[in-house]
């Protein structure tokens, strides 16, 4: 019996379609006649028992963790690198992956595979950043076998190997383009399987772009210890990185940088999303939100304006789209607001995302602010969760929160402790009206 096998996704089918009935693809599926003879009837034949331990009696030792030196990058790995760990590293092209490679890297022994770059344009911006490379190795070479082999001869020279980026990766054993879904998963596989084995910590570097192009590194994410996701807008200088998977820490860490002429740059200042004289215009509320052990504080602002549109427009970036059409359901209902003749646009200032609930509040706040045309007062602060039925809720980590706003000087701070329902919260701000130029 034949056996065919989709080249791009992997599909699997016993009959050859021109058109694969997964990725659509045309001319994609080839047979594999080894797939349909291990499917044959010698069932027993290379049959392996499973061995069995009592996980008690497992050894366990803290493994030594590789530093970066820089806090902001180690906090969200959990203390550092860990030897044998994966990590892959998606963010927008240019947002500046290979710049924080180089720059936390450099005092490690690194072997860098760019299939990007040339060693000329690696070198040229690693005196740039000042980075010192007496412990960098670089190859432009992209065949994952060769990279294995040759790491291999190197081991006691390298302790982590980059790879920028896992698309332009290719495997001699596999057919298709790089950068296709089989690929993306085959050099993954094997290169997982050779950090492990090896005690090398390995970076794979993933494109993604924003209209949700995230099919190819997001298909690896199971193979990986670790997810980190590098995000800010191009055009600000900020960037935040996070991670969405962990085994060996966290994920509610994350790391805040400013990229500067001279590479990135820490930050600490939880206000750093903030303008520094922040205006009165309608529209715009201050939100705390905890990320990891640390408060922070964005700029939420909603544009409400009379739609030309039979079906009025919802744009939203920077927060979860559906978390937002369920809370202009929650206003309509307990506020009767009559928000479908309005487009309404959401953002977040600084090109980030807020996770989490604590937004909430603020989102409408600043809603209200935008349909009524009053300012909020630039000093005052929404920390809290929203509920279906209109109620506040307290969110994770508010004590912290609460009281890191205060510290910062915010004078009014709305939450569930002074707030209960979205139903009093105009009267409760426009209230502010009198007092807004604090
Ligand atoms: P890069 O690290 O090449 O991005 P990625 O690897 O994610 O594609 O960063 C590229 C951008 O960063 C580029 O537009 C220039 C900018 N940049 C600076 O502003 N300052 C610097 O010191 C460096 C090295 C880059
Ligand atoms: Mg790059």
């Amino acid at each position: 019996m034949s056996f065919f096998v989709c080249k791009e996704c992997g599909f699997g089918s016993a009959s050859w379609y021109g058109k694969c009935p997964d990725c659509g693809k045309w001319n994609t599926l080839v047979e594999r006649p080894d797939f349909a003879k291990s499917t044959s009837s010698k069932k027993k034949e290379g049959l392996k028992k499973i061995s069995i331990t009592p996980l008690k009696k497992i050894k366990t030792q803290e493994k030594t963790r590789i530093k970066t030196g820089i806090f902001e990058f180690d906090r969200v790995l959990g203390g550092g690198f860990v030897p044998g760990e994966v990590i892959l590293l998606t963010g927008e092209p240019g947002i500046g992956k290979s710049t924080l490679i180089l720059q936390s890297l450099k005092n490690i022994r690194t072997l860098y595979i760019s299939g990007e770059e040339s060693g000329e344009q690696v070198k040229n911006r690693a005196d740039r950043l000042g980075v010192n490379l007496d412990n960098f190795l670089f190859s432009n070479d992209l065949q994952v076998e060769g990279i294995i082999e040759s790491a291999a001869e190197m081991k006691d020279q390298i302790d982590i190997i980059v790879i920028d980026s896992i698309q332009t990766i290719y495997s001699k054993d596999v057919e298709g383009v790089s950068a296709g879904i089989t690929q993306l998963k085959e050099v993954t596989k094997l290169l997982v399987t050779f950090a492990k084995k090896n005690n090398f910590a390995v970076i794979l570097i993933g494109h993604i772009t924003k209209e949700g192009e995230i099919a190819g590194p997001k298909s690896l994410e199971h193979f990986v210890d670790c997810v980190l996701n590098f995000e800010g807008e191009k055009v600000s200088n900020y960037r935040l990185i996070r991670t969405s998977k962990n085994r060996f820490g966290g994920t509610d860490e994350i790391g805040i940088f400013e990229m500067t002429g001279r590479g990135l740059k820490e930050i600490s200042n939880p206000l750093v999303f903030l303008e520094e004289k922040r205006s009165l215009e309608p529209g715009k509320a201050i939100v705390g939100v905890a990320e990891g052990k640390r408060s922070l504080f964005f700029e939420i602002q909603t544009l409400v304006v009379p739609t030309v549109l039979a079906f009025p427009r919802r744009v939203v970036k920077g927060l979860d789209y559906n978390k937002v059409l369920l809370l202009l359901a929650v206003v309509r209902k307990n506020l009767s607001f009559p928000l479908d003749r309005f487009d309404i646009y959401v953002n977040v200032i600084g090109g980030v995302s807020i996770k989490g609930t604590s937004a909430d509040l603020g989102l409408i706040a600043s809603l209200i602010s935008s349909f009524k045309n009053i300012p909020l007062p630039t000093s005052s602060l929404f920390i809290g969760e929203v509920g279906l039925l209109g109620e506040i809720r307290k969110t994770y980590f508010e004590e912290k929160i609460l009281s890191e706003g205060k510290r910062l000087g915010f004078k009014k701070i709305y939450s569930g402790k002074n707030i209960n329902s979205v139903k009093t919260l105009p009267s409760v701000i426009l209230r502010e009206r009198s007092d807004r130029r604090i």
